[in-house]
């Protein structure tokens, strides 16, 4: 089991350094930390209450959003050029030291 570090800071500006597990979606390593996330949709792309803001330097780090994220972004609350789903980004290793910063919850 490969661990990879993360950085989330929660709606109070705490940063948090979460142990994530490479594979693991973010939504589910900041759900299981019991940082106040929704995830209502279990990360299925279907409900937008997984919103992190991804720190601008590691915006170009990660797979760009599919159809169906940018889509759910679309609808979402509070979106900034740097809003993504948590829930559709899967840790990996280039991804240590990830820093996101949940989006206030709808
Ligand atoms: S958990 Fe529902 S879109 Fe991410």
């Amino acid at each position: 089991m490969n661990i990879i570090p993360i950085h989330v800071t929660d709606e109070a500006g705490k940063r948090h350094t979460l142990d994530g597990i490479e594979g693991w979606r973010v939504m589910e390593i900041i759900r299981d930390y019991g940082l106040p996330i929704k995830a209502e949709c279990g990360g299925a792309c279907a409900c937008a209450t997984c919103h992190v803001y991804v720190a601008t330097e590691w915006v170009d780090k990660l797979i760009p959003p599919n159809s169906e994220e940018t889509m759910m972004l679309d609808d979402a609350m509070a979106v900034e050029d740097n809003s993504r789903l948590s829930c559709q980004i899967i840790l990996s290793p280039e991804l240590e030291g990830l820093e996101v910063t949940l989006a206030p919850n709808p």
